[in-house]
């Protein structure tokens, strides 16, 4: 990795967490001063050439880009898979807006990856305040960075391979956090379920109709008058015994907190705040004031030891009740109107249309309303709004709002998960986030906000969740169904089939749109909905064991397609399907009425799941009837699965390896308690199987194992799939007794068989 530092820094990093000492360059690292500029080295290859200048509010920089390289990653934007030749604003905010027109949105992570066969490099501008990022509008071969400040932090970052940048990067910023396994589930969601009673029905309809769910979210009016760290009498009377309910029937609940405190004396969240001074204030020392759901609030001063320690003490007493995971919304921060300056009469419009009018005709002109008050300042992307605050550092001195904006979610989860510390020292944490700055990885989950029930939406949101993973946030995801607007049948059965992967799953929809449980439309299509759901259960052996990869090497849970095959040209553009982990292909359909895509597979042979068929590389038309989302195994890949239960946190039983060996391939069975941070002491069990070729025999070998806990399943079934030469299974040179499943063959162990024949 290597640092360059323009100006002087004023302000710590928040984003970086341990900088190794290589960061001033290394052997590897060749920088060399050319007449204007510098020319980047890395293991002797040239990566580019850097200009830097200034712009009229700081510092400008330029570096080359090669006319084949593409770009990826710069976190969530409203974009396609490659990023190049775009321009893109760092200012995070409420984007109603999901269109390309719409940018920023509401995460600001200034990290991108260049690459082409043969060459891969990432930089890093770290820079919390506005920034511009473009890749290639105002000068084709060249990415101009410009930051909202007289200085400015580079890490640049190189390697063998994709995988290597996105080591370095995650050891700079923060390993992801390892969820707890119900998180890894399906989650139901929406705005709202209105009372405790509504919610105990829903999750007893899932159970009912075994549909697998692991937990179901309370959106805003669980509150009391959208007070944070309240719950309404009226409607939720009994907090702590709807929870107990839940719990009984292994559901977790998942609480929506926003960030604005309503401002009204005798509110013990407004009045403790005042009295330990943690809200934001004006430059004049007033409180800092904007409108929220409640109507006027304020806002805590993160920035602060003591405003996130007022934080984390509300929040761990609120979680008190048994709440299992927090939402938190409106956070970067999301304000509807302003006291001042912009009391002007479209914020009076819009405040009174949201006080009276929320959910009918007048919503469209408040959203309306926003945007034109947004374009008043900061850049030209809508809803910019500048927020005049300031913060308080701990040593008393003064930082201005604008000059961390972006950073203000990254330490309210800070915030949130210290709440998680004192409320359940030693368990694993859950936290979903909208707003978000780089490092965010290793704090919470994110989801990409306010989509529609469409179809467009649908399909973006590939591009969006893979550019996540290459920003290395893995744990992502899109509202399931779309969030505003009418889902119909079909799209909620697709989309259902699409959510199934996206490593954040959760059916998500908005007040007086129609609701969307899996069950609402009747059947075929409820049966649909419900084998798509029942698909992420069978797979979870295998994307859990890849959410620990995620924890200790930054590796994505769901990538594109050149991540594994980085020599395929064609792998760097196909944005309409990816990999789950390194074996998996999923080709969602994702337009009504198709029932067929094409499907690009990359270099190797791959194994059609459904049909059992063994096909070349290239493209090719599959089929996709309704009930159907394409897989395909990749040759000398494995994936693990198991029979769907109930929830994610039961016992797996039997865990079945697939496998399409070619030459030799291995799975990884992981597994842990699910619920502690024991693993990290080495509570885990994982082992390393291995099936090679040799002739007509297939030779089962266990490569590693680690047996620090015992697993939840006690049965292997190893299925080889598009194997016709397989004659004999052998384990320790002993044929084992195996059976013919339709074009498969399957032999089965117990799991002390397996490892025992490692150990000795
Ligand atoms: C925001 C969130 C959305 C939530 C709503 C009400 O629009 O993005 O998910 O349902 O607020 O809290």
């Amino acid at each position: 990795m290597l640092k360059i530092v323009v100006g002087s820094p004023r302000l710590r990093s928040f984003a970086v967490v341990s900088e190794p000492p290589c960061c001033t360059g290394g052997d590897a690292w060749r920088v060399v001063e050319d007449r204007d500029g510098v020319e980047v080295y890395w293991s002797g290859r040239k990566l580019f050439s850097m200009r830097i200048a200034t712009w009229e509010r700081g510092v400008e920089i330029t570096h080359t880009l090669e006319r084949d390289e593409h770009v990826y990653g710069l976190g969530e934007k409203y974009a396609h898979q490659d990023r190049r030749f775009k321009r893109f604003h760092f200012w995070n905010v409420d984007q109603t807006v999901h269109l390309p027109s719409g940018d920023p949105m509401y995460k600001s992570i200034p990290f991108y990856i260049v690459a082409k066969p043969g060459k891969v490099y990432g930089v890093f501008v770290d820079y919390p305040g506005y920034l511009y990022i473009d890749t290639g509008v105002e000068h084709l071969d060249r990415i101009v960075i410009r930051v909202g400040a007289g200085y400015a932090v580079l890490y640049v970052f190189s390697g063998e391979n994709l995988y290597e940048i996105l080591d370095a990067y995650t050891r700079l910023t923060g390993r992801p956090f390892m969820p707890p396994k119900w998180a890894v589930g399906y989650h139901q969601s929406r705005y709202s379920y209105a009372s405790q009673d509504e919610v105990l029905r829903v999750a007893e309809e899932f159970r009912r109709r075994r549909i697998p769910c692991d937990a179901i979210w309370l959106d805003i009016d669980y509150m009391d008058g959208y007070r944070l760290f309240t719950w309404s009498r009226d409607r939720f009377p009994d907090p702590r015994g709807m929870i107990e309910k839940l719990h009984s029937m292994n559901m977790r609940v998942v609480t929506i907190v926003d960030v604005g405190i309503k401002e009204e004396k005798g509110y013990h969240a407004y009045d403790r705040g005042v009295e330990l001074n943690a809200f934001l204030r004006t430059p004049d020392g007033e409180l800092f004031r904007g409108g929220v759901w409640p109507g006027l609030c304020v806002f805590p001063d993160f920035l602060r030891s003591s405003g996130r320690r007022y934080w984390a003490q509300r929040l761990a007493e609120f979680m008190g009740v048994g709440v299992d995971g927090i939402w938190l919304d409106m956070n970067e921060p999301a304000i509807f109107y302003m006291e001042k300056p912009f009391r002007s009469m479209v914020a009076e419009v819009s405040k009174r249309l949201i006080e009276n009018d929320v959910e009918g005709a007048g919503n469209h002109y408040f959203w309306r309303a926003r945007h034109l008050i947004g374009t008043t300042s900061v850049g030209k992307g809508i809803g910019m709004v500048d927020i005049p605050a300031v913060h308080l550092d701990d040593d008393g001195g003064e930082v201005r709002h604008s000059e961390i904006h972006n950073a203000y979610p990254l330490l309210e989860n800070e915030a949130t998960k210290m709440g998680f510390e004192i409320a359940r020292p030693g368990r694993r944490w859950f936290i979903l986030t909208r707003s978000a700055y780089a490092g965010i990885q290793r704090l919470a989950a994110v989801w990409t906000g306010d989509n529609q029930s469409d179809w467009g939406h649908m399909a973006i949101s590939i591009p969006m969740l893979l550019n996540l993973g290459l920003s290395g946030v893995p744990f992502a995801g899109a509202d399931v169904g779309g969030f505003g607007d009418d889902v119909d049948p079909e799209m909620l059965v697709r989309w259902t089939q699409l959510g199934a992967f996206y490593p954040f799953f959760r059916n998500h929809s908005s007040k007086g749109t129609r609701r969307q449980e899996p069950w609402v439309f009747g059947e075929p299509w409820s049966s649909y909905v419900a084998e798509a759901i029942r698909l992420r259960y069978r797979l979870l052996p295998y994307i859990y064991s890849m959410f620990i990869e995620a924890h200790r090497s930054g590796k994505p849970v769901i990538r594109p397609l050149f991540a594994e095959f980085p020599q395929d040209e064609q792998s760097y553009v196909v944005e309409d399907e990816f990999l789950v982990g390194p074996s998996l292909l999923v080709a969602p359909v994702l337009t009504p009425g198709a029932r067929a895509r094409a499907v690009y597979l990359p270099q190797v042979r791959w194994l059609d799941l459904w049909s059992g068929e063994v096909l070349e590389p290239g493209w090719r038309l599959v089929e996709a009837p309704i009930d159907r989302v394409p897989l395909f195994l990749r040759e000398d890949g494995a994936v693990v699965t198991t029979e769907p239960r109930s929830s994610a946190t039961e016992p797996w039983g039997t865990v079945t390896i697939d496998v399409f060996v070619g030459r030799k391939a291995c799975a990884v069975l992981y597994d842990d308690d699910g619920e502690t941070a024991d693993f990290e002491k080495g509570r885990f069990f994982e082992a390393k199987v291995c099936i090679e070729r040799r002739g007509g025999d297939a030779v089962i070998r266990v490569e590693e194992l680690h047996m620090g806990y015992e697993p939840g399943f006690s049965k292997v079934r190893i299925r080889l799939l598009g194997s016709p030469w397989v004659e004999r299974v052998l384990l320790e040179g002993e044929e084992l007794r195996v059976y013919r499943s339709g074009k498969a063959v399957v032999a089965e162990l117990g799991i002390g068989r397996l490892t025992a024949s490692q150990q000795g």
